[in-house]
């Protein structure tokens, strides 16, 4: 995912229907992988709000990939794979 020193960026819908469907949920979760995976320097979380795929959400992207409809199952898959990415690109095992 991450191909350089550029933190990976992580976007999440904050508008009120991405919001209300899962993603209140996803950012604390996301919130608290970083913390306690010590990822406050290599990825990068922010927000965004409604842009009008209401319907796909709860949406996010990571790294440029976005994702639709993401339940907290989804997101702890991504995050698995996140940090296997990050453990690697920094040659850590
Ligand atoms: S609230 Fe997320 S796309 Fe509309």
């Amino acid at each position: 995912m991450s191909t350089n020193d550029e933190p990976l960026e992580i976007v999440v819908c904050l508008g009120s229907s991405c919001f209300a469907r899962g993603n209140s949920g996803n950012l604390a979760m996301i919130e608290e992988y970083i913390e306690s995976h010590d990822l406050n320097a290599t990825v990068r979380l922010c927000g965004h709000l409604c842009e009008d795929q209401c319907k796909q959400g709860p949406n996010l992207t990571v790294g440029g990939e976005v994702y639709h409809g993401v339940t907290a199952d989804d997101l702890r898959q991504i995050l698995e794979r996140v940090g296997r990415s990050l453990r690697g690109a920094n040659g850590a095992t």
